[in-house]
């Protein structure tokens, strides 16, 4: 078993962040999005992964390397365009070989455990070689795919179902969808998707969707399983989705103090401060998190905040918000439900007029709410 992760993409729905940072690299709870896939992927006993990469490509491999770190042997596999998701599976054709893969969206995150998605697959698609007694006629699938209700399930591939759970039709973000069943950012096919992703056309957006080559092979006849998933799932892509994933993964960390906090600072449960990371008369709330060399001073740090490594925070309060790495927050007020890319800052000064004085690039979202 493979895995092949897609980490191309432009992210226009977290711009300005996307214009200097891969979508998939993007922080919550401190850790690269995509990190939390690769773990998910090596925790499924799958070795051999290929990632996707588009036109952020030297990031994503500066940023995940060999792939060591987590048992994995990562081999790049460069899209020229980004042209869809089959396009993927269609120029990784050479990497999968024969050999039934996991596909997995690098921007989604999703609580459930690939394993034992994973490992159903396996021991369903065992029985063709060696069916037991009773399950003779049992299907053996060739692709197997997750579910998740969602509210709105215009934005998705969305699945219909028969009775048994059985796939009988997908449509990729239709108008009027079928179900609310959406399709989760995890496959598992066998090698006969890459006749289907050969015999797609492109769709309306101009891409190579993989939602229709899973309806090809429902069309030719082969049995696609479904899934419906346990637990939370993200497609981390938006802001609200962002601040969403990071709010549940700081539910789940472990109170941890490595970094320096003087006397007059108050730690409430779960706060993990990272070695070197310094804090100063101030107040975390947790759960909370507080990177390697950051500087908290005569500050609050309230629920759901990941304070990324190297930010400088004074006289401020920070809520429910990402702060991905060296910025700084000098005297300004209380900050909420945001998302502060590298190296910005946000101060204020005792200049006359008060004012608002922005230096923002393109696609920056201002709330003076
Ligand atoms: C893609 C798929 C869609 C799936 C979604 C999950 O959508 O085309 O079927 O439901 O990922 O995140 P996209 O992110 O390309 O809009």
């Amino acid at each position: 078993m493979k895995a092949l992760v897609l980490s191309g993409g432009a992210g226009t729905r977290l711009r300005p962040i996307t214009h200097t940072r891969a979508k998939q690299l993007v922080p919550v709870a401190n850790k690269p999005v995509l990190f939390y896939g690769l773990e998910a992927i090596a925790g499924a006993g799958i070795k051999q992964v290929g990632i996707v990469v588009g036109d952020t490509a030297a990031e994503i491999q500066g940023a995940v390397g060999d792939g060591s770190r987590w048992g994995l042997e990562v081999t790049y596999l460069r899209q020229e365009a980004p042209l869809g998701l089959a396009h993927a599976v269609l120029i990784a054709r050479d990497f999968l070989g024969e050999e039934d893969f996991v596909m997995y969206l690098g921007d989604n995150l999703l609580q459930q455990d690939l394993g034992d998605f994973v490992g159903r697959f396996q021991a369903r698609r065992s029985r063709a070689t060696a069916p037991r007694l009773g399950e003779e006629g049992l299907a053996v699938p060739s692709a197997q795919i997750l579910l998740a209700h969602v509210e709105d399930p215009q934005r998705f591939g969305v699945a219909e179902l028969d009775v048994a759970g059985r796939v009988l039709r997908l449509v990729e973000k239709p108008t009027v969808p079928p179900s609310d069943l959406a399709l989760v950012g995890v496959y598992l096919f066998d090698s006969r998707i890459h006749e289907a992703v050969a015999s797609i056309k492109p769709s309306g957006r101009g891409e190579l969707e993989i939602t229709d080559a899973i309806q090809w092979l429902i069309d030719a006849g082969h049995v696609v399983l479904s899934e419906i998933l346990a637990g939370w799932w993200i497609d981390t892509g938006k802001l609200t989705p962002l601040l969403e994933a990071n709010r549940l993964l700081l539910e789940a960390i472990e109170r941890r103090i490595d970094g320096e906090v003087d006397t007059e600072c108050q730690l409430d449960g779960r706060v993990i401060i990272e070695a070197g990371a310094r804090l100063v008369r101030s107040h975390v709330r947790g759960p909370a998190i507080v990177g390697a060399g950051s500087e908290i001073v005569d500050s609050f740090i309230g629920p759901f905040s990941a304070i990324g490594p190297g930010c400088v925070v004074h006289h401020s309060e920070i809520e429910h918000s990402v702060l991905v790495g060296s910025a700084r927050v000098i005297d300004a007020g209380r900050i909420e439900d945001s998302l502060l890319g590298y190296g910005v800052e946000v101060t204020r000064s005792a200049r006359r007029p008060r004012a608002t004085r922005l230096m923002v690039g393109d696609h920056c979202l201002v709330d003076l709410s």
